[in-house]
């Protein structure tokens, strides 16, 4: 076959087709408009192919060493952005094998030997999302270190805890922050774990049942840094579950910044003031003078949505395929391309933002003295003082609904009037019902107490590196 009719894809095949592909069926099949993007990983599974198949005397020497130039010359034109994509060659590989033939010749039709494009695309795809797994877990570890910076300035800082959006107890603003660096630390966990099964060659396996030539494998997996070669040749080139985990730990990810958003917002309504958001992450009305809207963190929220979109899609994708490869599974790129796109830009995002995030602890403490955030402090003191806490939390039921019904916080009783409860009240009882007091009380592994805070932020220093 010609060079000239290798460009031609209704040629490409064989003699067999007879008809060419209308315009929409080659627009409708083609995917180089987005793999394209898969390019370095095409141009150094090939490299890593075609040293193998010199080192197992399958190519020769002389067109490996083709070969090896003609792919540098390839990636630095698309480099340059001087490489002419061309949707007749349907996808990145056979757009960079037909330009390889172009320039080297004869060599460039020997680098397919013993491989397919199922087993090929399945290994670039592997190549490029453990390099993005790599990116993306730098910038968690980045969005990380902004939060347990922030939880260590504020370990004092006092704000309502709620249950239910209820006030519930005093809890320190740092140890708010912390959870969201648990929930991160636990996605960074699930991407390394999905790493590892990510990073395991498929290539060898051919269009699905292996290949005749003396491959070897193990060779092609110790140059790319692979971890293990696929072991069966069907679930190489179908299988895309490395995808999917990638897309739920991805998913979790924004999930967690969901919820840290949907706080963000709250906290920067009027009605909460608890915080301030730099104004280069806000943005103002067309009609309303007085607006500062909180428009990054309430897109990440919307954006979590297109992202759990992704994940249901690539489960959906892969439900119903026999095995081995099916066209179906080119479907997996654009969510997965978006999803990634999506997340780097969020925790990039969120980590300049978090970074200038402003504080404003009279508001938080404000509205921690509104909601009797102590009465459980009351109760575990009578406990203390031998009554059950049954009975304990009836007497600070009645003294709640006395200050209550005067308009006061718990706190704000007189002594006389906490001792009208229960006899055993004594003076000592205002520090335990101070916002301080309750705090510091929470002393336990994991607890609210400042102290215990800023341990964990020294533990998490310490991890984060
Ligand atoms: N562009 C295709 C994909 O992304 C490459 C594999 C094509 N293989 C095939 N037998 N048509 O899945």
């Amino acid at each position: 076959m010609s060079d000239n009719q290798l460009a031609n894809k209704s040629q490409a095949w064989s003699a067999l087709f007879s008809e060419p592909m209308s315009d929409l069926v080659k627009r409708y099949t083609a995917s180089v408009g987005f793999d394209q993007r898969l390019w370095r990983a095409d141009i150094a599974g090939s490299l890593a192919h075609a040293e193998m198949l010199a080192a197992q005397g399958i190519l020769s020497a002389e067109d490996h060493a083709t070969i090896q130039r003609g792919l540098g010359e390839i990636a630095a034109e698309i480099e340059a952005g001087r490489f002419d994509w061309k949707l007749d060659l349907e996808d990145v590989h056979l757009n960079i094998e037909a330009r390889l033939t172009e320039r080297v010749g004869i060599a460039g039709k020997r680098l397919h030997t013993g491989r397919s494009r199922n087993d090929q695309v399945a290994t670039d795809v592997r190549l490029w999302l453990r390099g993005e797994i790599d990116e993306i877990s730098g910038l968690l570890a980045a969005l990380q270190r902004v939060l347990v910076d922030k939880a260590g300035e504020h370990a004092g800082v006092i704000l309502p805890g709620f249950t239910h959006l209820q006030v519930a107890q005093p809890v320190s603003f740092g140890h708010h922050l912390l959870a969201y660096v648990e929930m991160f630390a636990r996605d960074s966990e699930r991407l390394a774990d999905a790493r590892k099964r990510v990073n395991r060659l498929p290539l060898g396996a051919a269009a699905l049942a292996g290949t005749s030539y003396p491959l070897d494998r193990e060779r092609v997996a110790r140059t790319l840094g692979m971890e293990a070669c696929s072991q069966n040749s069907l679930d190489a080139v179908s299988d895309r579950d490395f995808a999917i985990e990638f897309s739920a730990a991805a998913t979790l990810v924004m999930l967690h910044i969901s919820r840290l958003s949907e706080e963000l917002i709250l906290w920067m309504s009027q009605n909460f003031g608890f915080i301030a958001l730099p104004d280069a992450f806000c943005t103002g009305s067309s009609i309303m003078p007085q607006k500062k809207n909180p428009d990054v963190p309430e897109l990440a929220r919307g954006k979590t949505g297109r992202v759990v979109g992704h994940l249901v899609g690539l489960v959906t994708l892969m439900k119903g395929q026999p095995l081995a490869y099916n066209k179906d599974n080119q479907e997996d790129k654009e969510p997965l391309f978006d999803t990634v796109d999506t997340l780097k830009d969020t925790l990039r995002i969120f980590a300049d933002m978090l970074a200038g995030l402003s504080v404003k602890p009279e508001a938080m403490r404000a509205a921690t003295l509104k909601g009797h955030a102590t009465a459980t402090d009351l109760a575990d003191y009578l406990v203390k003082k031998g009554l059950p806490f049954r009975d304990a939390h009836e007497v600070v039921a009645h003294a709640v609904k006395t200050a209550t019904q005067q308009g006061v916080d718990l706190a704000a009783l007189t002594l006389d009037q906490l001792k009208t409860f229960d006899a055993r009240i004594e003076a000592d009882v205002f520090d335990v019902l101070s916002l301080e007091g309750s705090l510091n009380a929470r002393n336990v592994l994991g607890g609210t107490a400042p102290a215990q805070v800023r341990a964990q932020v020294a533990r998490h220093r310490a991890r984060l590196g």
